[in-house]
């Protein structure tokens, strides 16, 4: 008798493989030079590698504690203390997580059910809707003003209902670089104050900050950081985004039930690499990050300056948006596909970071790349024109 095939109905069924995989994977396939997806192209600090090396062989391969490593906790606690004055109980308001990802997951996970809303921003990073949804809640988007992508806080105000549960916040922002002022924290704050609505702050580039721009923490805020999950990636800020190691900061009640999460998702995540990041980040200026980031924003700007594309401002995360309307009129899913393989650079179409259609016709580049591939992506782009 055939084996009956099982009608299989996963709850994100309707969910394709993310633009990142499909434009990473075209760009392989073609040998394109690839600025699509965010991650570095350089090596990382081979002292941090042998910090790994050195905690392995000294036999620390057995489970970390759930929230994580006392001295990683401690370290990140340290510098959110000395970077936004912000104060966070080391074993009481901070778990270490496998990635930022998982942190914003499960900072989903713990709060929201069938029925709340949870207001985002579109363009938006790829992750928060679909968990919005797994856990039963109604994703509510507001689009930033292009181009400068920037809060239009009445909309937001407009939206706000007694169904509002959280919203979610994500400086430097990807896809667009920008970044929120203190007059957007303040603007939030009156927002929420009188209200139960919990934030969620993806700051996975923190550090990554220039162009006389400052990172302005949801931290800083005591309004703010009193209902927030702030979320960081140490995968992001000191380029071993294979490490996925992230942490979560919350206020204590908050952490709690965080952790009631967290310790069934995940447990506790890789031990030798969060006892050589707590080593390293206690000798690392994390302030010569955002420096450092500049320099190549700066060539991969003046690389664009000789072509038909138009950088559009940018104040951190490692991303560089560029309008190509001046090269060519098809949509910008089209246009990338094109780029990819009739021009040798993979670039990613900002329109699947919207809910909506949405077509600027601009694209993202991730400039987080040896100097030496911007100069070679701006000579092949400047080809066209
Ligand atoms: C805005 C944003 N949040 C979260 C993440 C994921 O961070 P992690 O690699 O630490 O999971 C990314 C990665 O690209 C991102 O751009």
């Amino acid at each position: 008798m055939p084996v009956k095939p099982l009608h299989i109905s996963g709850k994100l069924s309707h969910v394709e493989s993310s633009i990142f995989t499909l434009m990473s994977a075209l760009a392989q396939k073609h040998q394109a030079l690839n600025l699509s997806q965010g991650f570095p192209d350089f090596e990382v600090d081979p002292v941090l590698i042998e910090l790994v090396h050195q905690n392995m062989k000294a036999g620390h391969n057995q489970y970390a504690p759930m929230a994580g490593v006392p001295e990683l906790r401690q370290a990140i606690v340290d510098f959110t203390q000395d970077l936004y004055g912000a104060q966070y109980h080391p074993d009481k308001e901070i778990t270490i997580t496998a990635g930022a990802t998982q942190g914003i997951a499960t900072a989903i996970a713990t709060t929201i059910r069938e029925g709340d809303e949870v207001i985002l921003f579109s363009p938006a990073y790829d992750c928060y809707m679909p968990m919005i949804e797994l856990n039963g809640g109604t994703p509510i988007t507001v689009k930033l003003e292009h181009p400068n992508y920037s809060i239009d806080w009445n909309q937001v105000k407009r939206v706000v209902n007694h169904r509002t549960k959280m919203i979610i916040i994500n400086t430097p922002h990807n896809p667009s670089g920008s970044v929120l002022t203190q007059d957007d924290l303040n603007a939030l704050a009156e927002i929420v104050e009188n209200s139960n609505i919990l934030l969620l702050a993806d700051e996975v580039y923190e550090h990554i900050i220039f162009n006389g721009a400052q990172h302005l923490s949801i931290r800083s805020h005591e309004v703010l950081k009193q209902r927030a999950f702030v979320m960081g990636s140490l995968g992001k800020s000191l380029h071993v985004t294979g490490w996925k190691t992230g942490y979560c900061l919350a206020p204590e009640p908050l952490m709690k039930e965080f952790q009631k999460v967290h310790q069934y998702q995940v447990f506790c995540t890789n031990k030798p690499v969060q006892l050589a990041l707590a080593e390293y980040l206690n000798t690392t200026d994390l302030r010569a990050i955002g420096g450092f980031y500049e320099q190549k924003q700066k060539v991969f700007e003046k690389a664009l300056a000789s072509t038909g594309f138009k950088a559009l401002p940018t104040y951190g995360s490692y991303f560089q948006l560029a309008d190509y309307s001046s090269v060519s009129t098809q949509d910008d899913m089209t246009f990338a596909h094109e780029l990819t393989v009739k021009h040798g650079v993979a670039a990613i179409p900002v329109s699947p970071f919207y809910r909506f259609p949405t077509d600027h016709k601009v694209l993202r580049f991730c400039f987080a790349k040896n100097e030496e591939t911007l100069e070679k992506a701006g000579a092949l782009l400047a080809k066209l024109g």
